[in-house]
C-alpha cells in the first residue's frame, strides 16, 4: 500500500475505535506546510453529529493507536483538525515506489469496465473548424486518461455523414464544379459547391426540388448518388486523417451517422409503442415541455429523421453491442439542450441499459482578430491554426538553434506548435471560454505547453549529463529528502495518482494540466536552490533520483494529455 493508503488505514481504524460506525479517516494534502503534510478534517463533523467535543475527539483519535512507521507525527490543531507529518524515510520510499511503477501509481479503478467516448465527430464535406478542435483535444485527453485508469475505452468518431445536406451537395457538386475540380476534389471545393447550392435553394424553388430529388435518390440507394456520396466521405477522411495524424489522435471506431440509418424507423416505432412519441402537425415529436426541456422532433413532416433520432438509435446500438458502463459525449456548449433531451428520452424508455450518459461540454474558443497573419473567410479552419502554430514555433526554434539539422528543427517546431495549441485548450476548465493568444500559448516562461516541454527537455539533459559524468543510472540511486523544497516536490509527486484519478472521474483534463504546471514550478524551485551535478556525491545521487522521478511523472502526465515531449528543445 502507498503512504497515503497506509495513513488512511491507520486513521480510519483509530476513528473506528473512538467513534464506532461513524466513518472518518479521509486525508487531503495540507495547503500550508506549517500544518503538516496531510490533514484530516473529519473529526469536526463526526463530533457534531454525536454531540461530542471535536477537539477532544480528534485528540482521542490521534492517541488511540500507535503511530505507524510512515508518520513522523500526528497533531491536533484548531477546532479539531488532525495534521499528519510523513517521515522523510517513508516519503522517499513512496516516491521511489511511484517512479519504479510502470503505471506511476495510477490506480486501476476502471477494472476493465467499458466506456464509449464519442468525440471529434466532424461533418463530412466541411472543413474541420476551430469548434472541433476542443472536442478532439479534450476528448482525446479524456480517452487517454481513462485508459490509464484501467477502463476499456472505445473511442468512436461519430461522423456527420448523413442528412439533408447531401442532396444540396450532390447537386452543387455536379452543377458548380468543373471536370478538373471534380477530378482533383478537395474538401474546400466541396464546401464551396455546397455554399453556392445552398444559397440557390433560398431563391429558386425549382433548385430546392432538384436537391430533394437527389436526396431521395441517395436514400433509396441509387448507385450513382451513393458513389458520389462515398467519394465525399473518402475526400473528407483524407483531410481528417491528416489532422488526426498531426494531433496524434486515433479512434477505435468510425461509425458515422449513416451507420444508424436502418435503425431510425424502428426507433421511432419504439417511441410510439411506449407512448412517448405523439403526432403534431404531421411530425412525430416527444413533448418534454413539462420537464422544461422543450419539444424534440423525432420524425419530420416529410418523413425525414433528425439528430435526436440518430442519437437515440446510436445509444441503442452501442448498448446492445458493447453494454458500456458509461457513454461520454464531447461537444460544444450549444448542444446542451439536445443532449439533455435525448438523455431524458433514453431514461424514460430504459434505452441506456446500465450505461450512464454524460455530456462533457465546453465553451467556444475565441480568437482575437490578430490571431492569423493570413485569414481566409470567416470560418477558421483547424488546419490553418495548426500550420500557423508550427510556423510561429519554427521562428522560435530557428532563432535559438540555427545550427540544428533542418529535419530536427521542422519536427521540433511541429511538436511545439501542437503542444502549444493542445495545452492552451486543456489547461482551462472545459466549461470556460478561452481567449486564445499566441503570446500566451507559445510563452516559454508561463503556464504553457512549450514551458512544460522545455522543463521536460531540461530534465532529460540533466539526466543524460549525470549518466555521462557519473556513469550511473539515475533511477538506481537512493532517494533522500533533505530540504523543504525537496519535500514539497516529493509530496506533490505522491499526488500524481490522485490528479489522474480526479481528472478521469470528472472528465476534466485541466486538473492534470494544473497538476503538471505546479509540478514544474516545484521542480524549478528545488533545482534553483539545490545544485545536482555539483553537489557532493551522496547528495548528488539522492537529488538525481528525485529529478528522475519528476521527469517520469512529467513525461507520463504530458503523454496522458496527448502533448508531445521532444527529447531536446
Ligand atoms: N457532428 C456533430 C457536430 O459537428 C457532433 C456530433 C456529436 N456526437 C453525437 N453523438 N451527437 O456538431
Amino acid at each position: 500500500m502507498d503512504c497515503e493508503g497506509l495513513a488512511k488505514a491507520w486513521l480510519s481504524a483509530a476513528f473506528e475505535q473512538v467513534a464506532p460506525g461513524c466513518g472518518g479517516g479521509k486525508v487531503v494534502p495540507s495547503k500550508d506546510a506549517r500544518f503538516g503534510d496531510w490533514q484530516c478534517n473529519d473529526a469536526m463533523g463526526i463530533a457534531k453529529r454525536a454531540g461530542r467535543n471535536p477537539r477532544e475527539l480528534a485528540q482521542a483519535v490521534v492517541g488511540a493507536l500507535p503511530l505507524p512507521e510512515i508518520l513522523e507525527k500526528a497533531e491536533v490543531a484548531g477546532p479539531g483538525f488532525i495534521n499528519l507529518t510523513l517521515s522523510a524515510q517513508a516519503l522517499a520510499k513512496g516516491v521511489e515506489a511511484l517512479a519504479d511503477d510502470a503505471a506511476l501509481g495510477v490506480p486501476q479503478v476502471g477494472a476493465g469496465e467499458r466506456v464509449v467516448i464519442d468525440y471529434s465527430s466532424p461533418n463530412v464535406a466541411k472543413p474541420m473548424h476551430i469548434g472541433h478542435i476542443r472536442s478532439t483535444v479534450i476528448g482525446n485527453a479524456i480517452d487517454r486518461i481513462l485508459r490509464a485508469l484501467g477502463y476499456a475505452v472505445i473511442a468512436d468518431n461519430h461522423l456527420g455523414d448523413w442528412g439533408t445536406q447531401f442532396g444540396i451537395l450532390i447537386l452543387g457538386y455536379r452543377e458548380f464544379l468543373t471536370d478538373e475540380e471534380r477530378a482533383d476534389l478537395t474538401v474546400e471545393l466541396l464546401e464551396r459547391a455546397y455554399v453556392r447550392s445552398y444559397a440557390r435553394t433560398k431563391e429558386d424553388p425549382a433548385w430546392l426540388d432538384r436537391c430533394r430529388e437527389e436526396l431521395v435518390r441517395l436514400q433509396a440507394g441509387d448507385e450513382a448518388n451513393l458513389a458520389t456520396w462515398r467519394r465525399f466521405i473518402e475526400i473528407s477522411m483524407g483531410e481528417f486523417n491528416r489532422i488526426y495524424g498531426r494531433l496524434g489522435v486515433t479512434f477505435d471506431l468510425w461509425r458515422g451517422e449513416s451507420f444508424y440509418q436502418p435503425m431510425l424507423a424502428p426507433m421511432v416505432e419504439t417511441l410510439k409503442e411506449k407512448g412517448l412519441a405523439t403526432q403534431s402537425e404531421g411530425a412525430w415529436i416527444v413533448d418534454l415541455r413539462d420537464e422544461g426541456l422543450e419539444v424534440a422532433i423525432v420524425r419530420k413532416r416529410d418523413g425525414g429523421f433528425n439528430y435526436t433520432t440518430t442519437d437515440l438509435a446510436t445509444v441503442r446500438s452501442r448498448v446492445e453491442e458493447f453494454d458500456p458502463a458509461r457513454i461520454i459525449y464531447v461537444t460544444d456548449e450549444r448542444q446542451q439542450l439536445h443532449f439533455r433531451q435525448f438523455f431524458r428520452i433514453c431514461e424514460k424508455i430504459g434505452l441506456c441499459g446500465k450505461a450512464r450518459l454524460q455530456h462533457v461540454w465546453f465553451g467556444l474558443m475565441r480568437l482575437p482578430d490578430a490571431t492569423f497573419s493570413t485569414r481566409q473567410g470567416n470560418v477558421i479552419k483547424l488546419e490553418t491554426l495548426l500550420d500557423e502554430a508550427a510556423a510561429r514555433a519554427r521562428a522560435i526554434v530557428d532563432e535559438s538553434h540555427p545550427d540544428w539539422p533542418e529535419r530536427e528543427r521542422a519536427a521540433l517546431a511541429e511538436a511545439i506548435g501542437i503542444g502549444a495549441i493542445k495545452y492552451a485548450d486543456l489547461s482551462h476548465d472545459p466549461a470556460t471560454m478561452i481567449v486564445f493568444t499566441w503570446d500566451k500559448a507559445l510563452a516559454l516562461d508561463g503556464n504553457s505547453g512549450p514551458y512544460l516541454q522545455y522543463a521536460n527537455a531540461r530534465m532529460n539533459s540533466l539526466l543524460a549529463k549525470y549518466r555521462e559524468a557519473v556513469g550511473k543510472e539515475p533511477a538506481a540511486q537512493t532517494l533522500a529528502i533533505a530540504s523543504p523544497a525537496e519535500k514539497a516536490l516529493a509530496l506533490h509527486l505522491l499526488q500524481y495518482p490522485n490528479a489522474v484519478a480526479r481528472a478521469g472521474e470528472l472528465c476534466k483534463p485541466s486538473i492534470l494540466a494544473d497538476y503538471l504546471y505546479q509540478l514544474s514550478q516545484l521542480y524549478s524551485s528545488f533545482y534553483q536552490g539545490s545544485p545536482v551535478l555539483k553537489a557532493e556525491p551522496a547528495t548528488r545521487d539522492a537529488r538525481i533520483r528525485l529529478c528522475d522521478a519528476t521527469s517520469k511523472v512529467l513525461r507520463g502526465g504530458l503523454a496522458l494529455l496527448g502533448i508531445p515531449t521532444p527529447e531536446r528543445l
